[in-house]
């Protein structure tokens, strides 16, 4: 190669890296910006060490941990927050890391967010809580671990919509019905403070598959398909304290005039969680319920049901 080529080879390398870093200075990116972004993980950390500023943020009020989390880089997030990065930093539209995470779907980072105690509550620019953006994608794996952690769930977006609503607005059924467990559940837990451990090792607002409650699973299933009139479930779902809003929600799943019976099993599979979270007889609780709306008929032969060939109601209770 001539030296003139190689002159002018030279010259284009540094003009296109100069203006790359023109553009990075201009966005206001640093060296541990460019690493979390990059994934660079041991640099991020050496950065670090050699006293690298973790809160810079760029021009769009970016920092670090927003780029860990649009990644999902859990090692960068973790070696951020160890070295004290304000974890609930909004960017210029915001956001928090933890929006980012839940957007991007990155759950095992919405856990460690949750570990590291990050305000779940915080609502962006269209003042969506982080559990308003998992209702309205249906990412019900996220939606299962804040609804652990514990949320606001009156909190309303720029619409007046709660996390109910956008749920339900997006027909994501299963996200609508852990919503209104996990409200009946905060509820039940303030009314008794001293609910032990159990609950907590054991909580979880996704659909029941086990196999102890199968029996009376099946026993709903057949009272909302089969026994219950049309109407009837809304009236044992104020029996049992349902809220008009979960109702409501309940209800904006629509296919077609039969719809009242999945409504109503799905209200009955909600009222099970509590019966069950609290430690009650699923079969008393129904019986006192058809009675109370006045179906004693039916409470009668109901409870003959849950009780025959059942394997499983005492075990439902002693679990
Ligand atoms: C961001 O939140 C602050 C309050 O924390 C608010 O005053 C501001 O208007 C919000 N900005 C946007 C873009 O939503
Ligand atoms: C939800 O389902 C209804 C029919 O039950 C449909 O009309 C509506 O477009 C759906 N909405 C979304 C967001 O998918």
């Amino acid at each position: 190669m001539s030296e003139w080529t190689l002159m002018k080879k030279t010259h284009l390398v540094y003009r296109n890296a100069a203006s790359v870093l023109s553009c990075l200075v201009q966005e206001g990116l640093t060296a541990l910006h460019l690493a979390a972004e990059g994934g660079h993980s041991h640099c991020v950390k050496l950065l670090v060490q050699v006293g690298a500023d973790v809160n810079a943020q760029t021009q769009k009020k970016m920092n670090c941990l927003h780029y860990a989390a649009l990644h999902g880089y859990e090692e960068i997030a973790r070696i951020l927050m160890d070295a004290g990065i304000h974890t609930d930093a909004l960017n210029h539209q915001n956001a928090s890391a933890m929006h980012i995470a839940v957007l991007q779907n990155f759950p095992a980072m919405v856990k460690l967010f949750i570990s590291a105690e990050c305000d779940l509550d915080i609502p962006d620019n269209r003042q969506q809580t982080s559990l308003h953006i998992a209702a309205e994608h249906g990412r019900q794996d996220i939606a299962e671990l804040i609804l652990i952690a514990g949320v606001n769930l009156k909190l309303t977006d720029k619409q007046g919509k709660t996390s109910l609503d956008v749920a339900a607005r997006g027909n994501h059924t299963i996200l609508v019905d852990m919503i209104i467990k996990a409200d009946r559940f905060y509820k039940w837990e303030k009314d008794n403070l001293n609910s032990g451990s159990w609950v907590a090792k054991h909580l979880t607002f996704k659909q029941d598959h086990r196999l102890e409650t199968q029996h009376i699973r099946s026993v709903m299933w057949r009272l909302a398909t089969k026994y219950l009139k049309p109407g009837e479930w809304k009236k044992l779902a104020h029996y049992w304290k349902f809220t008009d809003d979960h109702i409501r929600a309940i209800e904006q799943q629509w296919t077609g005039t039969k719809s009242y019976r999945e409504h109503g099993h799905r209200m009955l599979l909600i009222w099970l969680h509590g019966v069950i979270t609290a430690g009650e007889n699923p079969i008393k609780g129904l019986y006192e319920g058809l009675v109370g709306i006045g179906r004693r008929d039916l409470a009668e032969s109901i409870r003959k049901k849950a009780n025959a060939d059942s394997t499983s109601p005492r075990k439902c209770t002693a679990m």
